[in-house]
């Protein structure tokens, strides 16, 4: 598997497909890829003529005493992956290449940003739209893939790359769950066999807020209610936030309409995961 490690190689490459005539999707993760990173890279390879899987763990999208340093990371077994699902590169910058000394321009947004994991992690989206810029900016693909499962960056992505006129389209795949449920994360890896059992709870209670609203429901409050009903009945939960918002802005709704995104993120343990559904 071709790895790079510098912003001048990655484009050097990217500028000698452009001058074949060939297409470029990006894939930008932050490595210790599973099956949830394989269907954006399998949906890419689909799209596009070539394909970029950025691996980089972005330190601008870790608040102080978040996971940073923890964040597992498998090089060996990410390569294995691309190359088997086709990919045709990795990006894999060192912090000190993506923040030269110097480096203090950030992309923030307002609105989007405030609910959700916006409000639990002040600095986190930020961090999220300064990378997503710099990765667009460096690779300049013709489309780029993130997964439904992030459903609030997603949001956001979208909305910065319409506001910001910014020349790629943004393609989401659907959430990639274990056989018994659990949404896959990189984080899962955190769970001890105690708590991987707790952690159903967070889908138990997303499939629960899917049905409430495939009879009917239309009150988010009601919703909201059982969700939170059950994933307090695991004691090994704390939740963070139930949320049920609009999927355009991420504000709170009382009526469950369309687009709206029922979020959740459930800490279990000191790990803290996410779930969500989309009407
Ligand atoms: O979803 C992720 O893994 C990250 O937030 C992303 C989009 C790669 C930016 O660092």
């Amino acid at each position: 598997m071709n790895i790079v490690k510098t912003v001048d190689q990655v484009r050097a490459q990217v500028k000698a497909w452009r001058a074949e005539g060939l297409s470029v999707g990006l894939v930008p993760t932050m490595g210790y890829l599973h099956e949830g990173h394989g269907s954006l890279i399998s949906k890419a390879v689909e799209q596009n003529d070539r394909v970029v899987v950025s691996v980089f763990v972005n330190p601008t999208q870790f608040g102080p005493n978040e996971d940073l340093e923890a964040y597992p990371r498998d090089m060996n077994r990410d390569s294995a992956l691309c190359e088997k699902l086709g990919a045709s590169l990795i990006f894999n910058p060192e912090p000190s290449e993506m923040y030269r000394p110097g480096f203090c321009t950030h992309v923030n947004m307002d609105v989007l940003t405030s609910t959700l994991c916006g409000a639990s992690r002040p600095v986190h989206f930020g961090g999220v739209c300064t990378v997503c810029s710099k990765l667009f900016n460096i690779v300049k693909p013709d489309r780029a893939y993130f997964g439904q499962k992030d459903a609030q960056q997603l949001a956001i992505i979208r909305r910065m790359v319409e506001d910001l006129n910014m020349d790629l389209e943004i393609v989401a795949c659907p959430i990639v769950r274990e056989e018994d449920g659990l949404a896959k994360s990189s984080r899962n890896t955190y769970l001890n066999e105690d708590e991987r059992k707790a952690a159903l709870v967070l889908s138990k209670a997303i499939f629960l807020g899917q049905d409430m609203v495939k009879d009917g429901a239309t009150s988010a409050a009601e919703v909201k209610k059982a969700m939170t009903d059950l994933i307090n009945s695991e004691p090994l939960a704390r939740i963070d936030y139930v949320e049920i918002v609009d999927g355009l802005t991420m504000q709170p709704v009382e009526e469950i309409g369309a687009p709206t995104l029922a979020a959740i993120a459930v800490y279990i343990g000191k790990t803290r995961l996410i779930d969500n559904f989309i009407v």
